[in-house]
């Protein structure tokens, strides 16, 4: 293991050992974080040793450290992507000037209130997630869960880090209140509604990890623009991470949809009532959770007008995810055509960056909605799976609560009140879906409704023991 760090109780790669007041006060925040781990954390394995991997440092060799640990011994640390020599804002009206090294007086609380909502989502995430372990379909699958547990953990660490080491006094006790308030408390809730939704079932968390493990990766690819550099640098690692997320998200329904499609061959019918039985998911409640989640983190980009998107991309706090591949960074002569139930409105194009980066993002989500395709078509299968319109069942912006369906169309509120249960799973579909979820812990064996792995984690078979419970 690497000596780099380890001897610290905090590992690090920003010379914690040199500011021993940021040191002091990390360390005091400590035993509360592993408080809330150990009750918020997944629940009832504190003593299950689990095939791991951990950061030890940001280079090729080092973030990535497999081996076997007990989940409360995982070393969260703090970690930093290289400093970039000379760096130099890229996107804004300060476009060209140096990145802030500190943060200046006058975007203080708005950073403050970026990163702290970024920050709540990643202990949300665990809290949402705390009980699927007692229903894991495979080994191979609670250690994943687990992976993406403790890395969660680690992406507090990141926010509470810039917390403290930037934001005085005001960030100390926002870094509090990140281990305060609780995914669905009904006084002290998480402050974004998708990290509020109970996720009760695992087809639930592959739907999270695909689209809101995939918000985080852009919310992330715009924070690692921006000029405030310790930001830059802790988001530019914590994607490094956030990969393997989405990598079990999309292989997770891949493995889904596969079992599913074994089934209706044996079978030989598209019947769902005769598929459920065989204790597969049909295509159609597949569909369902597609479009639960991709709406509920379709809200999570904000309103398609937003006065905050324009200041925060003018100030240069937060870019473009993929800045660099666009032409114009300062903005300040485009504009956009905005749809809204009232018809179409331009507006300046600094205004409608929530919606720019929507859209790319839902063309990242059409990748493994394409691949899923592939399957059931060389299955010869007729259904094909879609994302629904980004206007569906909105919670935010001009099309909030706008009956319209999947395909983003206005139709009457009482047409709409009656169909979405086509669109979004049932109580019945949730009872049926609970009911698959009896845990497998037999190595190598899998649930009947998701198919096997390709292959195993870091070249090991499927087959092997990745989590031992005591
Ligand atoms: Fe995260
Ligand atoms: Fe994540």
């Amino acid at each position: 293991m690497s000596s780099i760090d380890y001897a610290e109780k905090i590992p690090n790669n920003v010379n914690l050992q040199n500011d021993r007041t940021l040191q002091r006060a990390l360390e005091h925040w400590q035993p509360h974080f592993l408080q809330w781990w150990r009750e918020m954390g997944p629940s009832d394995f504190e003593a299950a040793d689990v095939y791991l991997r951990t950061a030890i440092s940001v280079d090729a060799q080092g973030w990535a450290h497999y081996g076997t640990l007990k989940m409360p011994d995982y070393r969260w640390g703090i970690f930093l992507a290289d400093a970039v020599s000379e760096r130099k804002i890229g996107f804004g009206d300060q476009m060209g000037q140096p990145v802030w090294q500190q943060v200046p007086g006058e975007y203080r609380s708005t950073l403050r209130r970026l990163i702290v909502t970024q920050g709540d989502t990643e202990p949300a995430s665990v809290e949402q997630q705390r009980m699927l372990g007692h229903s894991c379909p495979s080994l191979y699958d609670l250690r994943n869960l687990f992976q993406i547990n403790v890395e969660e953990g680690r992406h507090l660490w990141a926010m509470v880090y810039l917390l403290h080491a930037y934001f005085g006094r005001d960030g100390r006790e926002e870094a509090e209140e990140l281990l305060a308030r609780h995914s669905g408390d009904a006084n002290k809730p998480r402050i974004l509604t998708t990290f509020n939704e109970p996720m009760t079932d695992w087809l639930s968390l592959f739907c999270f990890t695909y689209f809101t493990d995939r918000d985080g990766k852009y919310q992330l690819k715009s924070f690692a623009e921006s000029a405030f550099d310790p930001l830059s640098r802790t988001c530019r690692f914590m994607l490094t991470e956030e990969a393997h997320h989405m990598f079990v998200g999309e292989t997770g329904i891949s493995r889904v949809v596969k079992r599913t499609l074994d089934v209706m061959r044996e079978l030989g019918t598209d019947d769902p009532v005769r598929i459920r039985a065989e204790g597969a998911i049909d295509l159609p409640t597949i569909q369902r959770y597609l479009n639960y989640w991709c709406s509920s983190s379709l809200d999570l980009f904000g309103s398609e007008i937003s006065s905050n998107s324009a200041a925060n991309f003018a100030s240069g706090m937060k870019g473009r995810p993929d800045e660099p591949t666009y032409q114009d960074h300062v903005l300040r002569d485009a504009a956009m055509t905005i749809e809204t139930p009232q018809g179409a409105e331009t507006v300046p194009m600094l205004n409608a960056l929530n919606e720019v980066m929507r859209e790319s993002y839902l063309k990242d989500c059409e990748i493994g909605v394409k691949r899923w395709n592939r399957m059931i078509e060389r299955a010869g299968q007729a259904l094909r799976l879609s994302l629904p319109s980004s206007r569906f069942r909105r919670q935010i912006g001009p099309w909030a609560g706008q009956p319209v369906d999947t395909h983003g169309k206005l139709i009457a509120r009482e047409e709409y009140e009656r169909r979405l249960e086509d669109w979004i799973p049932t109580e019945r579909d949730r009872a049926f879906v609970h009911l698959l979820m009896q845990r497998v812990i037999e190595p190598g064996r899998m649930a009947a409704w998701i198919a096997p792995p390709e292959r195993g984690i870091n070249n090991l078979s499927v087959d092997y023991q990745y989590v031992h419970l005591q």
